[in-house]
């Protein structure tokens, strides 16, 4: 029961999961010092002495700022120069043809996530996401009165359950004339996985059955640029390119991961259709759903992505950086994978990025016995998430085996 505040049928005042571990972290740390604890609860990329890596280059450009870029008002849908430039960060040379591609500042992918919900379902809706998924599309969903549903991400083979997905579509579109669909490639939180080529031709076979309804497809695409290859990765873009006016692909642009500017909060929600009618509405609505919430955005933070986007000297910087951090994550992420083999702990498929999760009857009592090992990792649905972006290479040969033994103690 609320004081004075009103519940509005949610959950207020739960213990936060993430920041409850992650004290434990810093108070083990300080009792025994940083070189004896695993701190796995971190959802940044650190560099191996643990601290925040942050692109030197993305800094030059904040550097490069003027007064009026900090203190101006920017326009509601974002700065002209930035709402070309995250068109170019997403698709980069290959922009799609045939199609019309508006975008729209957000604080963050967050932003774009609720601006997305807001604008292209009704209250009482249900929007579907995978089982494993990140957890703030549940509470921005309920916020807006929308209710999450999930699909089962992985068969027993471990590859996209297609099946489910499209039962699971089926069942919202019984009672609903429409709805939003989230998919989080490449490098999914919190498991890393990427949706393959074939995974995109099912789940789009299964979105094509329905064309009297209408069907928002939002791609969060938060680690793409920390997820491997750029162009590869990039490839099931013109997947959604041609798709039906019934189909709205929707595309939730996160600045924070790939040019470090998570504080800045710095985002875009993008469409693509061949309906020009439907592109202009997308610009109207974008308008009216930020003006209600965060209204102008941070002009500064729109400045340097306009900036670095525009420079082809500057973007080469950041992406040579971008590779060196990838060069230091991914090691890291085979090291846990390599040894996990070894000893015999199952985790989900794991392609890319900085999360990697392992599946498990009793998270919470796996996660406080590895606190035993000195590990502190997060308890996250069904199983404990590990952030291989926060912990070094040694780090991560050592965690599958406590792991392992964690599991084991806790039957
Ligand atoms: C899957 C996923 N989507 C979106 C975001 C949004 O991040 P931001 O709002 O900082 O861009 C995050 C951040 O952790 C994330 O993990």
């Amino acid at each position: 029961m609320m004081i004075f505040a009103q519940q509005n049928e949610r959950t207020i005042g739960a213990p936060d999961k993430l920041f409850g571990v992650s004290s434990l972290a810093k108070e083990r740390i300080a009792q025994i010092g940083k070189e004896n604890v695993i701190n796995s609860t971190i959802g940044v990329l650190l560099d191996e002495q643990g601290k925040l890596v942050v692109l030197e280059s993305v800094m030059e450009a904040v550097r490069g700022l003027t007064r009026e870029d900090y203190a101006a008002y920017a326009p509601i849908l974002g700065l002209p120069e930035y709402l070309e430039a995250v068109k170019t960060a997403v698709f980069l040379e290959e922009p799609p043809e045939g199609c019309y591609v508006e975008s729209c500042y957000t604080p963050g992918g967050t932003g774009a996530i609720r601006n997305a919900i807001s604008a292209y379902t009704i209250p009482g809706d249900k929007i579907l996401t995978s089982d494993w998924h990140w957890s703030p599309y549940r509470l921005i969903a309920q916020e807006l009165g929308r209710t999450v549903c999930c699909y089962t991400l992985f068969d027993e083979t471990g590859k996209f359950h297609a099946a489910s997905f499209e039962a699971a579509l089926s069942a919202i579109l019984a009672v609903q004339e429409e709805t939003l669909i989230i998919v989080n490639t490449p490098a999914h939180n919190p498991t890393g996985y990427t949706f393959t080529d074939e995974d995109w031709n099912a789940l789009l076979t299964a979105v094509l059955k329905y064309p009297d309804k209408k069907i928002a497809l939002l791609v969060d695409i938060a680690y793409l640029d920390f997820a491997g290859d750029g162009k590869t990765n990039r490839a099931f873009l013109k997947k959604l390119n041609g798709l039906p006016e019934h189909i709205l692909p929707l595309i939730a642009f996160s600045a924070s991961k790939g040019y470090t500017m998570y504080g800045m909060r710095c985002g875009a929600i993008l469409c693509m259709t061949p309906s020009s009618a439907i592109a202009e509405e997308f610009k109207d609505v974008m308008r009216v759903e930020s003006r209600a919430s965060w209204s102008n955005g941070n002009r500064a933070a729109m400045a340097v992505i306009a900036k670095i986007l525009a420079d082809k000297g500057l973007l080469a910087k950041v992406q040579a950086e971008r590779q060196h951090w990838l060069e230091v994550l991914c090691p890291r992420g085979d090291a846990f994978m390599e040894e996990a083999r070894h000893v015999g702990l199952k985790t989900c498929p794991y392609d890319a990025g900085f999360f990697i999760t392992i599946p498990c009857d009793d998270p919470e009592g796996v996660g406080k016995r590895l606190q035993d090992f000195n590990i502190f990792a997060i308890p996250l649905g069904p199983g404990i998430r590990i952030s291989v972006a926060s912990n070094t290479v040694a780090e991560c040969r050592v965690m599958p085996s406590k792991i392992k033994t964690a599991i084991a103690q806790s039957r």
